[in-house]
């Protein structure tokens, strides 16, 4: 099988590739005079307090909760269609994750059923802006307010991304972004983390550096040697200035990007409008995307094949695809550790088996999109029940 339309592909230009240039050149590759210029200028368009570079959203979000220092056993509770990620580092932290379903059509948190998730153990609330879609904020809000919880946000798809009218990492919560090579914008590897809260923001500067009082571009700078005392037992999460070299560069891209994207999708949209067999992802009122990913769910009970084998057809037809995702609680993981029933998210359990993300990136073409959408539908055409 020989895939020629992959399923992500960065777009980087001569800044890009200068910037790094010039950082290997200045002799000074990590945490340093870039990550501070990306950060500055992440903080600037986001309109935040503070915005923290890191080596992965990963970290940003295990430190908005490692700052915290809940007790063992406390819960935190998250959606069960995420990555990993999202609920390993609840683990890391020793507490528990209290999964809830999706509500269908934005694959989001089941805002509806997190009250009845919350025990008095819970502390915490981490919803995951979905594929780049809102999470619907203002309940989650009130919830958090009444029940004293923190509300981390999951933003890993969601650079670019507003609710209301107000974008993503600016609502006041700690929110966690990610540079992985195929989000919207990239760093190779690469997180940051935003916050308006000053206290926040120091903490997580130590802990992001092993919990070191001052970070070395700071110690070797010009304002005069001085030695660092250790604080806490931190992390080694730090952002590197060779990956901020291309974060620079990246963001003064994302207006560009986002209307690529979103004219995509809506091409996208309109091909698929069409065919019964295919369910497209809904935009609620409150939502402006990032369109991050571009998800479609198979309706099987019409279709002759499983997803598994679409996947196959249209690798085969050399277009690369994905899935995002197989739930949490499918997962051996959670099985064994935590005995979840596929009946206690049946949301997420159906799409999980019906779901898969199509190409959607500004290096694409508008006959790239033509392609993915026509071989969708031949296969499609062919395989209906
Ligand atoms: C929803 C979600 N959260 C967190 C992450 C982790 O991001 P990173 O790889 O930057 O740590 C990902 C990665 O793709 C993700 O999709």
């Amino acid at each position: 099988m020989s895939i020629d339309l992959p399923f992500h592909k960065s777009w980087f230009d001569d800044n890009e590739i200068n910037e790094v240039i010039e950082t290997l050149k200045s002799g000074w590759l990590t945490t340093g005079p870039k990550t501070k210029r990306f950060e500055d200028d992440f903080k600037d368009y986001i309109g935040c307090g503070y915005a923290i570079g890191l080596n992965s959203c990963t970290a940003g979000l295990h430190l908005a909760l490692a700052t915290k220092r809940f007790k063992a056993g406390d819960e935190v509770i998250t959606t069960t269609m995420t990555f990993p990620a999202t609920a390993n580092v609840i683990m890391h932290e020793r507490l528990c994750p209290v999964l809830v379903d999706v509500e269908p059509g934005t694959l989001t948190i089941d805002v509806n059923q997190i009250l009845e998730k919350i025990t008095p153990k819970t502390r915490a609330i981490m919803p995951v802006h979905f594929a780049g879609h809102p999470c619907d904020m203002d309940p989650v809000m009130e919830l958090a307010e009444k029940y004293k919880l923190l509300i981390i946000e999951d933003a890993a798809h969601a650079l670019e991304t507003k609710y209301k009218g107000r974008k993503i990492g600016g609502l006041g919560n700690p929110t966690a972004f990610s540079f992985y090579a195929n989000k919207n914008i990239t760093t190779g590897e690469g997180g940051m983390l935003t916050t308006n809260d000053e206290s926040l923001d120091e903490m997580v500067r130590v802990m992001r550096l092993h919990g070191l009082s001052r970070d070395a571009w700071k110690r070797f700078g010009k304002s005069g040697f001085s030695q660092w005392e250790l604080r806490l037992p931190g992390f080694k999460y730090n952002m590197a200035d060779i990956n901020a070299a291309l974060g620079i560069h990246q963001l003064k891209k994302i207006n560009n990007f986002l209307k690529i994207r979103k004219q995509y999708a809506a091409m996208y949209d309109e091909a698929f409008s069409q065919i019964p067999e295919l369910e497209i992802l809904e935009k609620r009122d409150y939502a402006e995307p990032s369109y991050h990913l571009y998800i479609i769910a198979l309706r099987l009970e019409q279709l002759t094949i499983t997803r598994d084998q679409f996947v196959d057809k249209i690798q085969s037809a050399g277009v690369g695809v994905a899935i995002h995702y197989q739930a949490l609680h499918l997962q051996p993981l959670y099985k064994k550790k935590f005995n979840t029933r596929l009946d206690d998210y049946p949301v997420a359990t159906s799409y999980s088996a019906r779901i898969l993300s199509l190409p959607l990136y500004p290096r694409m073409s508008v006959q790239d999109i033509e392609r993915v959408s026509n071989v969708v539908a031949d296969i499609i055409s062919c395989n209906r029940r």
